[in-house]
C-alpha cells in the first residue's frame, strides 16, 4: 500500500485561490480527486475552468490555497519548494502544449538533461537516453536541435525527456494541442502503450476525438470536478 493506503494520486480538499489586482480570483473551488495506479485519465473542461491549476497541483508546481495533495506516497502540501522540485524530477514526467525544449540542447542532450539531476551514473545516461528516444521513434534526429524538426517530432522528444527518469506518473497539459491530426494520434498512440506498460497518465485535452478514448473523463467546470456520470459528452467523442 503507499499512501497509506491512497490511490497514486489523491487530492483531497483541494482550493486554490490567486491574488489579482482585481481581487481574489477562486481557479479551485474544493476538489477531491483520485487517480488510480495505472489508470489514465483526460481532464476536459472550457477554457479558463481550472484544469491547468487542477493537474499543476499533481506535478507540485503549484500548491493550493487549502487541501492536502498525496503523488506516489508523498505529501507534496508539506513539502517546501525545492524539495518539491526534486521530487517532481524523479517521479513526474510533464509535457506541455509548446514542447519547452531546450533550443541551445540537440535532442538528445534535452532528453538526457533530467537525468543530471538524479544521480543516474553517467556512463548509462547516453544509453538511457537512446532507450526513451527510440521508444519515440525520434533515433534518426538524435543530433539535431529543436528548431530542425517538426512540432511532431518536438513533443515527441519532449516526452522522451519526461519519461527518462521512469515517472510514476506522466502529466500532460494539452501535450497534443499545437499538433497537426497525424501527430496528435501519433502521440496519443504512445500515450496508450505507455499506459499499457503501466505508466499513469492524466491528460488535459482539447481534443474531442481524443478524450473519447480515453478510459475516464473527467470534466472541470469553474473551478469544481463535475460528477463523472454527468460529464458533458458533447465536451467527448463516443
Ligand atoms: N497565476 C495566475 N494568477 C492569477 N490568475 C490565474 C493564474 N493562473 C490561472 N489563473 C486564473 O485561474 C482560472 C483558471 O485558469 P487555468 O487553470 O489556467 O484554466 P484552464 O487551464 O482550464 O484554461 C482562470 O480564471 C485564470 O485566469
Ligand atoms: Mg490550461
Amino acid at each position: 500500500m503507499i499512501n497509506g493506503g491512497r490511490p497514486l494520486i489523491s487530492l483531497e480538499g483541494v482550493t486554490k485561490v490567486y491574488k489579482t489586482k482585481a481581487g481574489p480570483l477562486e481557479a479551485i473551488k474544493g476538489v477531491d480527486f483520485q487517480v488510480g495506479e495505472g489508470e489514465f485519465v483526460a481532464i476536459v473542461g472550457p477554457s479558463g475552468s481550472g484544469k491547468s491549476t487542477l493537474i499543476n497541483m499533481i506535478t507540485g508546481i503549484d500548491r493550493p490555497t487549502s487541501g492536502e495533495v498525496f503523488v506516489a506516497g508523498e505529501r507534496l502540501t508539506n513539502m517546501s519548494e525545492n524539495k518539491v522540485a526534486k521530487w517532481r524530477g524523479r517521479n513526474v514526467g510533464v509535457v506541455f502544449q509548446f514542447f519547452q525544449l531546450l533550443p541551445t540542447l540537440t535532442v538528445l542532450e534535452n532528453v538526457i538533461m533530467p537525468m543530471n539531476y538524479t544521480g543516474t551514473y553517467k556512463g548509462k545516461r547516453r544509453q538511457r537516453a537512446m532507450e526513451m528516444l527510440d521508444l519515440v521513434k525520434l533515433t534518426d534526429v538524435v543530433d539535431k536541435y529543436p528548431s530542425q524538426i517538426s512540432g511532431g517530432q518536438q513533443q515527441r522528444a519532449a516526452i522522451a525527456r519526461a519519461l527518462v527518469n521512469n515517472p510514476s506518473v506522466l502529466v500532460g497539459d494539452e501535450p497534443t494541442g499545437n499538433l497537426d491530426a497525424e501527430s496528435a494520434a501519433r502521440v496519443f498512440q504512445l500515450f496508450g502503450t505507455l499506459v499499457q506498460h503501466g505508466t499513469t497518465i492524466v491528460m488535459v485535452t482539447h481534443d474531442r476525438d481524443l478524450a473519447g478514448q480515453i478510459p475516464r473523463v473527467v470534466e472541470v467546470r469553474d473551478g469544481q470536478l463535475v460528477s463523472e456520470s454527468e460529464v458533458d459528452h458533447r465536451l467527448v467523442a463516443r
